[in-house]
Formats: C-alpha cells, sequence, structure tokens
C-alpha cells in the first residue's frame, strides 16, 4: 500500500476534450497503469463506443460477466459483473464495445439520463482508490454522463494545431454541468501532449494555454513519443511495452503529479 494513498471513497475524473486524436485515451491507459504499478486501486471505465481504451488495454471484444459498458448503461446489470480484469495487477476495466454507438440515441429516452453513469459506478467507489472515464470526442450524453459521474475533469490539450479551437464549448458545458447536474465538478488539470519542442507552434500553445488556465496546467508535458502511439497495437500500455521511452517517463511522472497535488 503506497504511503501517499489517496482517501476513500474513489477519486472519479473523466478525460474529457471533444476534439478528437487529443490524447485521451492515451492519457486514461498510461496514467491508470501508472497508478496501478504504483499500488493504487484503479478502474478505467470506456465510454467510448470507438472502444480504444479497451483495445488498449488489449481486451478488444472482451466483455464481462454482466455485458459492457452499454449494458451497464442501459440495463439494471449490477454494478460489479461489469468489471473486467486486465494484464496489470489493481487495474480494472468496464469494457465497451460498438454497441455503444446507439446507447447515445437510447439514453435520451430513459429517465435520469444524464446520472446512469454515476449510478454505476457509485457503487463501486469504495472498492477503487481512482476512476478514470474515457469519453467520446463529443460532447453529447456519454461524456455528458462522465461529467455528471466525475469528482473532476482532466483536459488533455494537443499541443499543435488549433489546441484552444473549440475550447469555449467545453468550458461552456463545464460551466452548465456545474450550474445544475453537477455543482462540485472540479478540474483536475489540463494536460499538454504530443508536445515536440523542436517546434514554434508547440512552445506558443503551450504559453497560450498556460495563459488561460494558469496552475491548472499539468507541469508533466506529454512528448511526442513513436513508442506512445506505437503500444496500443500490441494492446500493451506503452508504461509497460518500453518503461524507458519518454512517452512512458512522462506518464509516470504525471501520474506522481496528480497524486502529489491531492496529497498537498
Ligand atoms: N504523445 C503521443 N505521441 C505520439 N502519438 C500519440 C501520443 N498520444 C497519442 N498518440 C497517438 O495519437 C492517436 C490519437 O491518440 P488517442 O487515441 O489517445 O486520442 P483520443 O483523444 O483518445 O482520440 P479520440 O478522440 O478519437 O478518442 C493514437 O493513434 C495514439 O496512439
Ligand atoms: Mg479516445
Amino acid at each position: 500500500m503506497p504511503d501517499n494513498e489517496l482517501s476513500l471513497p474513489a477519486r472519479v475524473v473523466a478525460i474529457a476534450n471533444q476534439k478528437g486524436g487529443v490524447g485521451k485515451t492515451t492519457t486514461v491507459i498510461n496514467l491508470a497503469t501508472s497508478l496501478a504499478l504504483d499500488g493504487h486501486r484503479v478502474l478505467a471505465v470506456d465510454v467510448d463506443p470507438q472502444g480504444n481504451l479497451t483495445s488498449g488495454l488489449g481486451l478488444r471484444g472482451r466483455r464481462a460477466e454482466g455485458g459492457t459498458v452499454y449494458e451497464a448503461l442501459l440495463t439494471d446489470v449490477p454494478s460489479d459483473a461489469c468489471l473486467l480484469a486486465t494484464q496489470v495487477a489493481n487495474l480494472t476495466l468496464i469494457p465497451a464495445d460498438r454497441n455503444l454507438t446507439g446507447a447515445e440515441i437510447e439514453l435520451v429516452s430513459m429517465p435520469a439520463r444524464e446520472h446512469r453513469l454515476r449510478r454505476l459506478l457509485e457503487p463501486l467507489r469504495d472498492r477503487f482508490d481512482l476512476m478514470l472515464i474515457d469519453c467520446p470526442p463529443s460532447l453529447g450524453l456519454l461524456t455528458l454522463n462522465a461529467l455528471v459521474a466525475a469528482d473532476a475533469v482532466l483536459i488533455p490539450l494537443h499541443c499543435e494545431y488549433f489546441a484552444l479551437e473549440g475550447l469555449a464549448d467545453l468550458v461552456g458545458t463545464l460551466r452548465r454541468v456545474r450550474g445544475g447536474l453537477n455543482p462540485t465538478l472540479d478540474i483536475e488539470g489540463v494536460l499538454l501532449t504530443m508536445y515536440d519542442e523542436r517546434t514554434n507552434l508547440g512552445q506558443l500553445v503551450a504559453r497560450d494555454v498556460r495563459e488561460f488556465f494558469k496552475e491548472k496546467v499539468f507541469n508533466t508535458i506529454i512528448p511526442r513519443n513513436v513508442r506512445l502511439g506505437e503500444a496500443p497495437s500490441h494492446g500493451i500500455p506503452a508504461v509497460l511495452y518500453d518503461a524507458k521511452s519518454r512517452g512512458a517517463a512522462a506518464y509516470v511522472a504525471l501520474a506522481k503529479e496528480m497524486i502529489s497535488r491531492h496529497a498537498a
């Protein structure tokens, strides 16, 4: 048991940005694995119909006893029937597959449609130290469910093109969620991803983001690193696939920074 253990019940963090390909899934996979390797009990939750978190953890097409997050959100299957063990000790997954595509529409007519994920995760809170939710690239009902279930949101920002474009929509959504569905939703932090220090653009974007989000920006920056891109095709988190790579080291550092922020 690590001496810097987070207090119970689990802290729930949604990794969200409606922009596609900014590193949401890569962050969930490698942050979750780093935290689990450090002894924290982590639940990774895939709420993206693309199922990239599930396949990146080597569990593509796998279902828990009660099915996937689709059944979990749309039926009354008990929460613990949706848990799937991963190859990493201390890391558990609620998987997703393509069926989830329909959920966005099917949820619309359900009672408490924005609270389905919260209801699913609530009974599991005392079994984990942290839950990380991988959101799809949209601000639809699935992301909304994640923001309602979460204590905080972690926003990955691609350090290259138009990083701040569209951010007003995300910030507006967070404000609306705080105004009603989840008044205590916090910003866990803003994470600069795919940073290429050789380009001026990367440095300029990083400066702009820090000006806008100030101390909310993590000190740890995730570099553009080929190992982070390769690892998912092997179904192995990069922090295990090549622990010495710069990308892996950055995610290990991010896990430490996140924990130390809460210990402070
Ligand atoms: N730091 C990085 N360096 C190099 N490649 C990366 C890095 N982070 C992510 N990638 C690769 O970039 C692509 C997009 O990353 P990822 O899937 O994590 O983004 P995402 O925000 O989850 O995308 P989506 O919005 O489609 O869910 C993936 O192929 C991933 O392997
Ligand atoms: Mg993704």
